[in-house]
């Protein structure tokens, strides 16, 4: 039966080297909700989007995209499902070899068994995000010519090119001055509120926090240790929640 939550995970665990990173973690994510995870670098922010998408398997648990099941699937279906996923990676992970517009373009051709894109249509899409990321001048720069938050935006447009129905942000604004990622959450805003993409966004940065999230999670020691919207979790007293807050 379907249960209408983009993601649904029940259980989930990790443990590296004794350390149980993950431990029985239940999270839900609904349509068109934006979902900031808070945590203590090292408390397994990055782990939770990896298993997410596949890339770490977890030691037990489910975890269901789109109704689907990610954790006992084919790497076919898990490749289909990863096609209506954004990822913005924690360290931007452009190709360094190739220009900006290849880099663009690479998602669409890795996915061509999926995704019958015609050549212009692909073409129109990267100078498409591109612009909405102010980076259309940039198009035939290589990785090695953009300053760290060209990247970052460069990570964000690729990570739209498919249309996801859901985006995986991991801290899309650290390192970045505060204009910029002012503009990133501005941004991230906006491709919720024009696509009904929903999106799971990790972060330090609680301006950013502020302004995208409609549900925030703490990740404290494996467990989630308080959820709210960020006005409730404001007025909290426990240390492991009020220094999010007083930085
Ligand atoms: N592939 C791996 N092998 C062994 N240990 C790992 C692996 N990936 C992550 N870890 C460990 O899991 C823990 C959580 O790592 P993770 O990268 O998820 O932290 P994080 O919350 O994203 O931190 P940060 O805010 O610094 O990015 C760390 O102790 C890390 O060393
Ligand atoms: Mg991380």
């Amino acid at each position: 039966m379907e249960s209408g939550n983009i993601i649904q995970i029940t259980n989930l665990s990790k443990t590296f080297n004794g350390n149980a990173v993950l431990d029985e973690i239940d999270l839900r994510l609904s349509h068109g909700e934006n979902l900031v995870v808070l945590g203590k670098s090292g408390a397994g922010k990055t782990v939770l989007l990896k298993c997410m998408v596949g890339l770490i398997k977890p030691d037990h648990g489910d975890i269901k995209l789109f109704d689907r099941d990610i954790v006992n699937c084919t790497p076919a279906q898990l490749d289909e499902v990863r096609t209506r996923i954004g990822y913005v990676f924690q360290q931007g992970a452009l190709y360094d070899s190739i220009s900006l517009r290849e880099n663009m373009l690479f998602p669409m051709l890795r996915n061509a068994i999926f995704l019958k894109i015609p050549a212009q249509e692909m073409e129109e899409r990267i100078e498409r995000n591109l612009r909405s990321v102010g980076l259309l001048d940039a198009i035939d720069k290589m990785p090695a010519e953009l300053s760290g938050g060209m990247k970052k935006r460069a990570g964000l447009a690729r990570a739209l090119m498919l249309k996801p129905e859901l985006m995986l942000y991991d801290e899309p604004t650290a390192g970045l001055d505060p204009f910029t990622a002012k503009e990133i959450s501005d941004l991230i805003v906006s491709i919720q509120h024009e696509h009904g993409t929903a999106s799971v966004i990790v972060t330090h940065d609680m301006k950013c926090a502020e302004t995208v999230s409609d549900r925030i999670c703490i990740l404290e020691c494996g467990k989630f240790i308080a959820e709210g919207d960020y006005k409730t979790l404001r007025t909290y007293h426990e240390h492991q929640v009020s220094m999010f807050f007083t930085t």
